[in-house]
């Protein structure tokens, strides 16, 4: 039997509110359209900081060591353990079309990448600056987490010309808690737009089920179970264009996707995924951590 929830035309849009102290009204239009825009959150120059940040750390990386493609359209890197490794460290995804035929890199390094991650917000002192304000700390609170703690982050470079398509999922069904307690916070570090493949999301589309649950390691291999199959109502999906400087924060069931980048800019981005550490985080789940790097929440 199909669920009807209520999906909202619009995305609530603020500027970003002094000390991260969120108003009522902006908690409630989180809660009711399941994400929340908030311009100006972020300096200019911290975004510009942490873009050459990154810049510094793919300098140092070497394509020849990955052979990991992160796509959500296929899953080439189930059974590979650099990605499953990859919740303490700092690594390095790449675009599905990095390589051309011949086998080489189609353009320079860092627009062959799809992203960098799980864990360069405890692991880099720029990361860690950025990721952790006391501005993020009080939204954290306001928006309901009792002890968060920063569960991974991501640096998503969405290159020019090969930037790949993100279809609709929920990250909830990647970053699983019971109850759930999962919410992406992203931040543009350049201009989001339609043409260098923003965000999307359906407002309102929180509150349908939890429609698969991804990458849960069983008998030493990730399985992903579907819960639901119904189709997302795609067609409400609204445009989240953001200038440099925007934090979007969305519910873990929020559906969310965003078109491939084809333009000649790139569309850098960096998320956090906070999770509330009163939950329980399964065993099995696939992103795990090491004893030597305990999780922290916004301190
Ligand atoms: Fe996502």
């Amino acid at each position: 039997m199909a669920i009807s929830v209520d999906i909202l035309d619009e995305i609530p849009t603020f500027a970003a509110p002094a000390g991260g102290c969120l108003t009522e009204e902006m908690v409630a239009g989180f809660h009711k359209a399941g994400v929340l825009v908030l311009r100006d959150f972020m300096p200019v120059a911290a975004c510009r900081r942490l873009r050459q940040r990154a810049t510094e750390l793919v300098a140092d990386f070497d394509p020849a060591e990955v052979r990991s493609v992160f796509s959500t359209t296929r899953q080439t890197q189930l059974d590979d353990s650099y990605f499953i490794d990859s919740g303490d460290k700092i690594r390095f995804f790449l675009e599905d079309d990095a390589f051309n035929e011949a086998g080489e890199l189609r353009q320079a390094k860092e627009h062959c990448l799809n992203k960098m991650g799980h864990a360069m917000h405890d692991l880099d002192p720029v990361f860690d600056a950025f990721s952790r304000t006391p501005e993020l700390a009080e939204l954290a609170r306001r928006v309901g987490f009792v002890d968060p703690v920063i569960l991974q982050s991501m640096y998503i470079f969405k290159p020019p010309q090969i930037g790949g398509e993100v279809v609709c999922h929920q990250d909830s069904t990647y970053i699983y808690t019971e109850p759930e307690s999962c919410i992406g916070f992203w931040f543009a570090l350049e201009d989001a737009t339609l043409e260098n493949g923003c965000m999307h999301f359906i407002p309102g589309g929180h509150k349908l089920p939890l429609k698969k649950r991804n990458y849960r390691k069983a008998d030493g291999k990730l399985v992903t179970d579907t819960l639901d199959d119904t189709p997302w109502p795609e067609d409400r999906k609204v445009a989240a264009e953001a200038p440099a400087g925007t934090l979007v924060i969305f519910d873990g069931r929020m559906p969310h996707l965003s078109a491939a980048n084809r333009s000649a800019k790139s569309r850098h981005a960096y998320t956090l995924h906070v999770i509330d550490r009163q939950c329980d985080y399964p065993a099995e789940n696939w992103l795990q951590r090491g004893d030597t790097l305990p999780l922290r929440g916004f301190e």
